[in-house]
């Protein structure tokens, strides 16, 4: 919970998410919100671990992670135990059959729900020690998500629906038009500025989608099945468009698929089955073994 109060009217507002506007008056709120967003930040920081020289190494880590979903009687054991260590810049993929936990691992590692046990560090801040507004303020600068369904915004232009991360960031409007353009020009789709969301391709909406999730230069994108929904061809271009981001920024990519084209471009392949890592593939040492598919690299982490 943040407590603000609003530079106009002087109403003090207590928020868990990030507010843009005063509820009462309407005056602009996002120079206040980015204020506290920095104070927090600061204290975020003082409760990041820090008790290794390799700690930064590392932009995720899962302890014991286990989700169990109640449905009425019934319990539905999701992730067991997982313990996972992402490399900061690595391209990650997570595989395994439908039902194996894929996106229940990706919801815990971007704050979109909470684990039943264990740990999420993310730059080895415990997520599970974070407020409601802590927590929205590491999603909207920290993490872009990226959904098999786009999930774009449909009454919203690209352009409108690249800079939305933008006004929850507290960027000034003329700054985030700029930004918003040249994402989309990187993305291929500078001539599209203007098309909403049905007036775009599938991999035109998914292009978008990439470029809204580097709205606010997160350290982490996760995807979830980015390519489920394109055909094999506008899904290569994607994965390609997600390695080439990879690549240049740097930025760590943590993608739950079923795509095989996904393996050429990963670090690291993180299979899961019934919730447990089953094992761990590292993309040089099956280059090295070509013609040995599925050889099995435990991960010495
Ligand atoms: N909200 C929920 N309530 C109850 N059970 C759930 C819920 N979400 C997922 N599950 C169950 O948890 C298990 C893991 O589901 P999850 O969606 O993580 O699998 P997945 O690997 O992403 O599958 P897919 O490849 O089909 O997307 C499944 O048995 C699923 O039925
Ligand atoms: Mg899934």
């Amino acid at each position: 919970m943040a407590k603000v109060k609003c530079p106009e009217c002087g109403e003090e507002i207590e928020t868990t998410g990030i507010i843009t506007v005063c509820p009462k008056c309407n005056a602009d709120m996002r120079e206040v919100m980015e204020a506290v967003g920095h104070e927090r930040a600061e204290r975020m920081k003082t409760i990041a671990r820090d008790d290794s020289v390799t700690t930064h190494e590392f932009i995720v880590r899962t302890r014991d992670l286990c989700k169990i979903y109640v449905m009425g009687e019934v319990e539905v054991p999701a992730l067991r135990d997982v313990d996972l260590d992402v490399r900061r810049g690595e391209y990650l993929s997570i595989m395994g059959p439908s039902g194996s936990g894929k996106s229940t691992l990706f919801n815990m590692i971007g704050g979109l729900d909470k684990p039943t046990g264990g740990r999420c560090f993310i730059e080895e801040v415990d997520m599970a020690q974070l407020d409601a507004f802590e927590l929205a303020w590491l999603r909207c600068r920290k993490i872009g998500y990226i959904f098999q369904t786009f999930n774009l915004i449909p009454v919203m232009t690209a352009l409108e629906n690249v800079t939305l991360p933008m006004i929850f960031a507290g960027m000034d409007t003329d700054e985030m038009m700029d930004r918003g353009r040249e994402l989309l020009e990187l993305v291929g789709l500078d001539d599209r500025l203007d098309h909403k969301p049905y007036d775009l391709s599938g991999g035109q909406q998914q292009r978008v989608a990439v470029a809204r999730a580097l709205a606010n230069a997160p350290a982490i994108i996760l995807a979830d099945e980015p390519t489920g929904n394109l055909d094999l061809q506008t899904g290569k271009e994607i994965i390609d468009l997600l390695k080439e981001l990879n690549q240049e920024s740097g930025v760590t990519i943590i993608s739950a698929t079923h795509d095989l084209k996904m393996i050429d471009v990963s670090d690291r392949i993180v299979h899961i089955r019934d919730g447990e890592i089953e094992r761990i593939e590292r993309r040089a040492d099956l280059k090295l073994e070509i013609g040995t598919l599925g050889s099995e690299v435990e991960d010495a982490e």
